[in-house]
């Protein structure tokens, strides 16, 4: 466990907006900052972050929280291992109270890998630096490629004595564990159980991932040694910190650049992307050989809407550019295409210029890709009907794909002119394959949410309580709360009505939704401000002030009720309990807590929409009207409660063992009346209070 104090520094120095764009592109927006969002297929962005609050939201995918979740959430990291990535990058020394072993040894596993590969780099590069074989092998064949040594020193280049044990034999020596040299890939093991070294004899590229951390490496064998060896590249296998179809190399390098240029080259090579550094273009990544696919895409537009495909001119490079277009003009992305000369890749085209030429070259020859595509079928199906027909049908596919209406128009404008054809005719294409493309998402989402309500009906309780409240002898006075969420329009937004997304089928669930519903607006004021002072009277008439959650948690204790949700229990003690230290602030207290569930919650609970989008101050008027709200929302719980238990009673009045019982029939007449009599009090003070529309 990390001590409470060192969450607080911890916290304290993790400004949000500078952890966050660490991996996302922020623009200013008022008082908070908005980018994309880094958690989900993202198209607008709907990220958003609060400095003042020290919180950040999607508001589409939901995802969020302060600057630790937000690293457990980006690096798949547990509450304890984002606590500490955060105070390694703010220089926080961390002094553990006790670990369970479970946790030491999940934080292990990647830990350790991380740390393997880490020493692994510095090891290759300071081999290729010191050794003599080393120098003469691995650096000579660098500098035979023209690789300047600052660009050998930013992408940690390396190389891998010709040996098959030289690199593990001296991991082992320095304390590292052979099982992580073998889930990292670094070694292999041998049906015997020996190991040795994958990349034996071999140039080494680390790949670093977004967040600098070595998580694989290439190794390319060296032309003089070409005997025996049937691979170029051999590449670290998939492992629990690598997969390589997800991951870009040089993203490391570049995402500065990225995001400052708005936009991005992608290449194909490990080669290319340090000829364009080289060359002083460094928003570029190489996809590696493959075909891009979703992850890498979505890893791309968190820094930007642009990219162009970088390719060389030949048939090969053509298909090559041609295929995942689609996937990036669904994403909303600006794709633009460029071809170097026949045969050129950018390694071998930069050494052929200077960076001059190279940059005018890219800035006069790069053109946008549907009209790249149109032009390049054209040529293709000039006098041919048919392959005319199926090459109008594929650029109306691609253009189908855009999500921006004004932008597919564009494209079938200028399509229509190239083709020379009637615009209405490809609109006509296009809008038809558009809707198909809709209606198959919807479909999509059809099915996700019957999969999620099957989810549901099997985890609810099956006692559905279908009685009907006209079975009381004395019906309840009517009150006009329906059965799921309260409407709170009469009152200002303080907080979002609470989320319902997902339909709950039974009688049982609604009302279990609804009170979670209140409970949550409850704790959402007490996690805002709980600190604040509520004025009062005692007993004999004095004025008080008490702390907001002092005074819900008294409030609640006098008509004996506890909180349902044991998570909403413990915050709302926790936070009345300290409410009266000297510098309590709600907000802090609880999502600096050391419990990570509270942390979380509290988290959600400071962060929506209305929250982060306006000011962070209440204006007299908000004040006035929070108090009124929670009232309300107190009134409105225990109206809830109320509800329930006479919805319990009635049921009750139709089973045998109690029909036939007259002692409990009694009984349960007795309480249904009183509970009436209590709802009919509420139901006064809750319209005293309440302009109900
Ligand atoms: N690649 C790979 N594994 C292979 C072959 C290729 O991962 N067995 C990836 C590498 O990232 C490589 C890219 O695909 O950089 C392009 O392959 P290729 O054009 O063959 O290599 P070059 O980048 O041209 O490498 P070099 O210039 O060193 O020959
Ligand atoms: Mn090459």
């Amino acid at each position: 466990m990390i001590p409470q104090s060192t969450i607080d520094r911890i916290i304290d120095a993790a400004n949000i907006v500078d952890v966050v764009s660490d991996y996302v592109t922020l623009r200013r927006a008022g008082a908070s900052y908005k980018g994309l969002c880094p958690f989900h297929d993202d198209k607008t962005p709907s990220f958003s972050v609060s400095p003042a609050r020290g919180v950040c939201k999607c508001f589409s995918c939901g995802k969020g929280g302060n600057s630790v979740h937000f690293i457990m959430e980006m690096e798949q990291m547990s509450y304890a291992e984002a606590l500490k990535h955060l105070a390694k990058k703010y220089g926080i020394p961390v002094e553990e109270e006790e670990m369970t072993d479970e946790q030491r040894q999940k934080m292990n596993e990647r830990e350790s890998m991380f740390a393997v590969n880490e020493w692994a780099a510095k090891y290759f590069s300071q081999t290729m630096m010191n050794n003599q074989d080393g120098r003469a092998i691995g650096l000579a064949y660098f500098r035979s490629r023209g690789f300047r040594d600052d660009i050998i020193t930013k992408f940690r280049l390396g190389f891998c004595l010709d040996s098959p044990t030289a690199m593990s034999n001296e991991a082992k020596a320095k304390g590292y564990n052979e099982k992580y040299l073998i889930d990292t890939g670094l070694c292999v093991k041998r049906d015997n159980g020996t190991i040795y070294d994958r990349f034996r004899g071999r140039a080494m590229f680390p790949w670093i991932a977004v967040n600098g951390k070595v998580v694989a490496f290439g190794g390319r064998v060296l032309d003089a040694r070409t005997k025996g060896v049937s691979q170029k590249y051999v590449n670290s296998p998939d492992s629990l910190i690598y997969h390589k179809a997800n991951e870009l190399y040089g993203i490391f390098q570049a995402k500065k650049q990225i995001a400052k240029e708005d936009m991005v080259y992608m290449v194909e090579g490990y080669t290319d992307v340090l000829a364009m550094h080289q060359c002083g273009i460094e928003n570029v990544v190489a996809n590696s050989g493959t075909a891009l696919n979703e992850a890498q895409i979505h890893l791309l537009h968190r820094f930007t809407n642009n990219i162009t495909l970088l390719y060389d001119g030949d048939e090969a490079g053509i298909h090559a550019a041609t295929r995942s277009t689609d996937m990036l003009l669904a994403e909303g992305m600006n794709v633009k295409i460029l071809l170097l000369p026949d045969g050129d890749d950018p390694d071998s085209f930069s050494r052929k210029h200077n960076a001059q030429e190279f940059k005018e070259y890219v800035a006069a020859h790069q053109t946008d890709f549907i009209l790249f595509k149109t032009n390049l079928l054209l040529k293709d199906a000039q006098r041919d009907p048919i392959k005319r027909a199926q090459l109008t049908e594929d650029i109306v596919r691609s253009i189908a794909v855009i999500p921006d209406e004004i932008i597919r128009s564009t494209y079938v404008h200028e399509c229509a002119e190239i083709l020379n054809m009637d615009e209405a005719i490809l609109m006509r294409g296009a809008n038809k394959n558009r809707a198909t493309i809709l209606d198959n998402l919807k479909k999509e989402a059809q099915r996700e949410r019957e999969r999620q309500a099957r989810l549901l009906e099997q985890s609810a309780p099956t006692a559905a309580n279908n009685t009907p409240a006209s079975t009381l002898d004395t019906p309840p006075q009517p009150t006009d709360i329906p059965d799921d969420i309260p409407p709170m329009e009469a009152l200002p937004p303080l907080d979002s009505t609470p989320a319902v997304t997902t339909p709950i089928a039974t009688k049982q669930g609604l009302a279990e939704q609804r009170f979670h519903g209140l409970e949550r607006m409850i704790l959402t004021l007490v996690t805002r401000y709980g600190e604040q002072l509520i004025d009062g009277q005692d007993a004999d008439g004095t004025p008080t002030q008490t702390p907001l959650a002092t005074f819900v948690q008294g409030d609640l204790d006098y008509d004996g009720i506890q909180l349902r949700s044991p998570l909403y229990a413990k915050m709302l003690a926790l936070a009345s309990q300290h409410a009266s230290s000297p510098d309590f602030v709600a907000s802090k207290f609880l999502m600096n807590n050391q419990d990570e569930d509270i942390s979380r919650e509290a988290a959600d609970l400071i962060s929506d929409r209305y929250q982060l989008s306006s000011g962070n101050q209440m204006t007299q008027t908000e004040e006035e009207l929070k108090v009124t709200y929670l009232s309300r929302l107190l009134l409105d719980y225990k109206n809830a409660i109320i509800e329930e238990e006479l919805r319990q009673c009635n049921a009750d009045l139709t089973r045998p063992e109690v029909k036939n019982d007259l002692n409990r029939l009694m009984d349960t007449m007795r309480r249904i009346k009183e509970l009436c009599e209590i709802q009919r009090q509420l139901a006064k003070l809750l319209g005293d209070r309440v302009v109900v529309k």
